[in-house]
């Protein structure tokens, strides 16, 4: 995909659930958990259409596949039991958690000025950064909290790149998430994925974790997409 205009990388904008940390897996046992109550067996591909979806699109969802239909008041119920039992799980996150080639890629970005920022869909990301003992690491946080759209809405990123204070098209986004993807693209950002390519096929850049990811590949993306 061709950007409109600026080569340069001014900000990097990390989705967190699966990016930074191994939580998409305690979102994915905590749903499939409650998903049961309504006799429905949560799927990994379900999963993959979850991933970067608030909590509130997820039960929806969830009661769709399932076939059944909640009021509003047990959609509202199940939705806080799952975020019960999914912080019950984080409860034992350290910064040994966070994810391999992530904090090197950091550094990598903060000696060269580039701006790093959280992009997250979950309420729960400033809970998880302070696990991590990530909560001084980011310019910017926006979460759950702060927006009105889940992602593939490019609201996150675009709210992000606002509070940098730098354009989208000198943002790059690293997601785990088909849905993430799509937000990064609608807000006409370098979209890095990390996972597998028949998830993540419309990413500029595909790899299977962060280990290899630096800013010098971002800067050649960039340069091949302009060209
Ligand atoms: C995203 C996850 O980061 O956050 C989703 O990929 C999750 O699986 C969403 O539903 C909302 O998270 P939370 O913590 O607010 O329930
Ligand atoms: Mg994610």
């Amino acid at each position: 995909m061709r950007l409109d205009t600026n080569p340069n990388i001014e900000a990097v904008i990390f989705d967190l659930d699966g990016v930074i940390v191994d939580t998409a897996q305690y979102h994915y046992e905590a749903w499939k958990t409650l998903a049961l109550e309504w006799n429905y067996s949560l799927k990994s591909s379900d999963n993959e259409a979850l991933k970067g979806v608030s909590r509130k699109d997820s039960v929806s969802k969830i009661a769709a596949w399932a076939g059944v239909q909640p009021s509003a008041q047990e959609l509202e119920n199940i939705a806080s039991r799952k975020n019960t039992l999914y912080l019950e799980l984080c409860a034992e996150l350290t910064p040994d958690d966070v994810l391999a080639g992530i904090e090197n890629l950091i550094n990598e970005l903060k000696v060269n000025n580039i701006k790093v920022a959280l992009g997250s869909a979950s309420k729960n990301a400033r809970f998880v950064i302070e696990k991590l003992k990530l909560n001084n690491t980011f310019d910017v946080v926006v979460d759950g909290n702060d927006v009105l759209h889940s992602k593939p809405n490019p609201e996150v990123f675009l709210k992000a790149a606002e509070r940098m204070n730098v354009q989208p098209q000198s943002c790059c986004v690293i997601e785990d998430a088909p849905a993430g993807i799509q937000a990064a693209l609608k807000a006409q950002m370098i979209a890095v994925g990390l996972g597998k390519t028949s998830e993540l096929s419309q990413a500029h850049l595909i790899l299977p974790n962060a280990t290899n990811l630096t800013l010098s590949k971002m800067k050649q993306l960039y340069q091949q997409i302009l060209s």
